[in-house]
């Protein structure tokens, strides 16, 4: 999961994912990151803890990372949140394997819409919206993959 600073929406979807796959028992390996630097070895931001909080997910045991080239070999998916995220993975990208695997999150419901989660960072307001579209988001990726 993969977002600017990995320290708002990307930290959400990856806490949401993992208590998702940890009910349905997937034996999934969960990670996030940010394609930039300015944020490495902070916990996310305490308003994506709380919002992850009031829904009973821990996100306190997180730290921020930068996304590395190798990310894009050793994950069979690299998803960011909005289009900016999605060329700055494809800019790390050395080759169509690894471009295969980069996708947007929302591309789980809606297909080919280029549909963002916006960056809530400067709106104090944004976090609900953030959260609820992870949440349907990873729903439908599970639903999705799940069973493969
Ligand atoms: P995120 O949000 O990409 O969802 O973690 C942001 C966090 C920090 C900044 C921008 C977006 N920043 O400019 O520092």
């Amino acid at each position: 999961m993969v977002c600017l600073g990995n320290i708002c929406r990307s930290p959400l979807a990856e806490g949401i994912l993992k208590e998702k796959i940890k009910i349905q028992g997937l034996d999934w390996e969960v990670d996030s990151a940010g394609t930039g630097s300015w944020h490495v070895g902070e916990k996310p931001d305490r308003r994506s803890i709380a919002i992850a909080r009031q829904h009973h997910i821990n996100l306190t045991d997180q730290r921020a990372r930068q996304l590395k080239a190798t990310d894009l070999d050793s994950f069979d998916l690299i998803i960011g949140m909005d289009r900016s995220n999605r060329n700055n993975i494809i800019k790390l990208s050395t080759n169509a394997q690894q471009e295969k695997k980069i996708h947007l999150i929302m591309d789980f419901i809606y297909p080919n819409q280029e549909i963002e989660v916006p960056d809530p960072y400067y709106d104090r307001d944004g976090f609900e919206e953030v959260y609820e579209m992870i949440d349907k988001a990873t729903d439908a990726m599970i639903e999705k993959l799940g069973r493969d």
